[in-house]
């Protein structure tokens, strides 16, 4: 179970890693737009972090208060992505707030005590 959890970590990183890049790459961009960066990560990030809460809950009780925090931010960003993606640009507000979003979560994961004892 241990190597399933490192599996679905090494995805989870891969899939915001995605996200964050697609989104750092417009940073100085005049038209901002949803990637497929920011598509397929922030839905590989979502998808590998559900399942990354199954297997903790199988391996003892996760703190489930951080992992609600998370999962709503993850959700949030996913719903406005998905709702953005065929669109030729979106807003510079919606797109810092999905930057200040990502960074949230990063820094919810790696500051709040750690989500399994
Ligand atoms: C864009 C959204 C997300 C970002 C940027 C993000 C970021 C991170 C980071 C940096 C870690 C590694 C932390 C560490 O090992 O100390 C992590 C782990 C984790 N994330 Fe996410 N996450 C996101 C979405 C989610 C979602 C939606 C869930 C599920 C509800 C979730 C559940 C988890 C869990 C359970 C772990 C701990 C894994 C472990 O230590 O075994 N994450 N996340």
């Amino acid at each position: 179970m241990e190597t399933l959890r490192l599996v679905l970590l090494f995805v989870h990183i891969l899939g915001f890693a995605a996200l964050l890049g697609g989104l750092l790459v417009q940073l100085r961009a005049e038209t901002k737009s949803v990637n497929a960066l920011m598509r397929d990560g922030s839905g590989t990030a979502f998808l590998a972090g559900l399942f990354l809460v199954g297997v903790l809950e199988s391996l003892g009780s996760p703190d489930h208060a951080k992992i609600g925090v998370k999962f709503a931010i993850g959700l949030v960003i996913l719903v406005l992505v998905m709702a953005n993606v065929r669109k030729p640009s979106i807003p510079k507000g919606l797109y810092l707030g999905l930057l200040a979003l990502t960074v949230a979560n990063i820094a919810v994961a790696v500051f709040w005590s750690p989500v399994h004892a």
